[in-house]
């Protein structure tokens, strides 16, 4: 009898690459929406108009970064279940970067990796119902600078910004890191899809830049200022206000 091999959980191959591109993130989107299967990857070598959280940009030059993004679909978890994905993928990035490269990474709620108070990487996770009744797309875009010196950075993110090569004086290979980093979210976002957000928790606690501090946090329309106390299973933040109220923050913005 022939032993027929079961199709793996993931179609491997699928990577779209591209030397430039607006938004790994539109693009990703529109391959989504014309059928592109779950854990299919858009990489660009540039984006032109590479986006960053609440609307402002992404610095994306040719060559030095890795600007990727990657489909998730779900049929089994709500909009609800699937939201801390963002922190379960920041988690897994710091932590490959402290164990691979021995670099002291650092999580910031909600989406940014940090090194010495600047910023290494990004997140910026799009989510939208791809049909009434039949599932939740998700794009998860990742930018890190990888290759950049620090006058590759407009002059305005010399100061708040770093990459690897900055940190550690190597230049890297940006192909077999990406390799790397995918087999790594790729394990990851499988477990995610089982067992949700709480095999991630404790990761993402014990690299937190944001947890026990008094931090004031932004939102359109908001503000809250308190102590940062822990996150909950499905990754809201525990604010503790000055009259010892608890306030569960899925949104927001921290200010350093
Ligand atoms: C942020 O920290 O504000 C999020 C930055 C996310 C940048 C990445 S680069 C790849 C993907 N495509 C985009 O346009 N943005 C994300």
């Amino acid at each position: 009898m022939i032993n027929k091999r079961r199709k793996p959980a993931y179609p491997e191959k699928n990577i779209y690459s591209y030397r430039s591109l607006d938004s790994t993130n539109l693009t990703a989107r529109r391959l989504a929406e014309e059928g592109a299967p779950s854990y299919s990857i858009v990489i660009a070598d540039e984006q032109k108009a590479g986006r960053g959280r609440q609307g402002r940009s992404w610095f994306s030059p040719p060559g030095l970064g890795l600007w990727f993004s990657i489909i998730l679909r779900s049929e089994d978890l709500s909009p609800y279940e699937i939201a801390p994905i963002t922190l379960v993928t920041a988690a897994v990035l710091a932590s490959y970067f402290r164990k691979a490269h021995k670099i002291d990474t650092m999580v910031k709620w909600p989406n940014d990796l940090l090194v010495k108070g600047a910023k290494i990487g990004g997140i910026l996770t799009e989510s939208r119902m791809i049909k009434e009744g039949s599932g939740y797309l998700v794009v998860v875009g990742i930018g890190l600078n990888i290759n950049q010196g620090q006058d590759d950075f407009p002059p305005q993110l010399k100061d708040l910004s770093t990459s690897l090569f900055r940190i550690t004086g190597k230049i890297y290979n940006r192909k077999d890191l990406f390799l790397s980093i995918r087999k790594e979210l790729f394990k990851a976002y499988r477990l995610f899809f089982v067992e949700g957000f709480t095999p991630f928790q404790e990761l993402w606690e014990k690299q937190s830049s944001t947890l026990g501090r008094t931090v004031k946090i932004t939102w359109p329309g908001g503000t809250l200022k308190g102590e940062a106390l822990g996150l909950k299973h499905d990754g809201a933040l525990l604010i503790k206000d000055s009259e010892n109220i608890i306030h569960q923050l899925h949104h927001g913005e921290i200010e350093s």
